[in-house]
């Protein structure tokens, strides 16, 4: 059984000119991402988790290299259009909520849906559905500061769900959140995962939302330096076992490790 690639990063090489210096963050990595995965990217700071994520989210463009999604060159194009795909394909989830102060929750989660052609009764009831799935329709009037930090984020996810995206990027989800709010948080996405195959690359620092995840990968210097697949604690072993040798037949890479975890 194959499993399709969403993305596939090839020898990416991403560096920022500095003054006079250039920083390689990224030199030669290599990566595929397959479609339905919930994958943690993890590392030291510095070790370039976001700016991987903005270059798969279409925020910045490979310096040298190419990241396909689903087989096409995204980056490759005018800055409209690369923000027309994101637009389609891409939510985006940051550890500070991001949220807009003056605006209630349901204004929030409207504000990807003002670049649609869509009515205003329409909007409302995308609105409402994402409010629904993340259990805030109660707090649709709240603004953020009349709201905790765990509502205010999932807040966020409603707003990065409500365009109906296939790619959910999330940078540090729960970073900001106690233990309580950040299992809430993370039980919609395992949801969105599972029920509405949504494909989440989550960077995270937080071993419970490591456990989440269906794999990691760990970056230091903008390597690869292990890649692990996270098993389930029910699942069937055998049947696991060989979902770990297909799936890591596809991955390639500066592969130093890997191995299954049991959770
Ligand atoms: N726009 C930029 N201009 C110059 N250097 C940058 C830029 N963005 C990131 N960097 C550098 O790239 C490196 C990786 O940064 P990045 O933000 O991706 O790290 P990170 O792994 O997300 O770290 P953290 O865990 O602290 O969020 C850092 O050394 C950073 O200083
Ligand atoms: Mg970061």
């Amino acid at each position: 059984m194959g499993v399709d690639k969403l993305f596939e990063i090839k020898s990416l090489s991403k560096s920022f000119i500095k003054g006079k210096t250039e920083v390689s963050i990224f030199s030669n990595l290599n990566m595929d991402i397959n479609q339905g995965d919930f994958l943690a990217i993890m590392g030291p700071s510095g070790s370039g988790k976001t700016t991987l994520l903005n270059l798969i989210g279409g925020i910045d463009k490979p310096t040298q290299g190419t990241v396909l999604y689903r087989g096409r060159q995204y980056h490759d194009t005018t800055e409209a259009e690369l923000s027309a795909w994101r637009a389609q394909h891409v939510g985006f989830v940051f550890q500070s909520f991001n949220l807009m102060p003056m605006l209630s929750a349901a204004g929030n989660v409207e504000l990807p849906l003002l670049l649609r052609q869509l009515t205003r009764s329409q909007r409302r009831e995308k609105v409402m559905a994402a409010l629904e799935l993340v259990g805030l329709v109660d707090r649709k009037g709240h603004k953020p500061n009349e709201m905790s930090g765990g509502q205010n984020q999932r807040v966020a996810v409603a707003r990065a769900i409500v365009g109906d995206p296939d790619i959910l990027l999330c940078d540090e989800p729960t970073g900001n959140l106690d233990r309580e709010t950040a299992t809430q948080v993370l039980d919609i996405l395992r949801l969105l995962n599972q029920e509405f195959k949504k494909t989440i690359i989550m960077v995270t620092h937080d071993p419970l939302a490591a456990q989440y995840a269906k794999h990691r990968v760990e970056l230091d210097k903008g390597m690869i330096v292990n890649k692990e697949v996270v098993v389930a604690k029910d699942a069937v072993v055998t049947q696991e076992a060989t979902a770990i040798k297909e799936d890591t037949a596809g991955m390639s890479g500066e592969l130093v490790a890997e191995k299954g975890v049991v959770t």
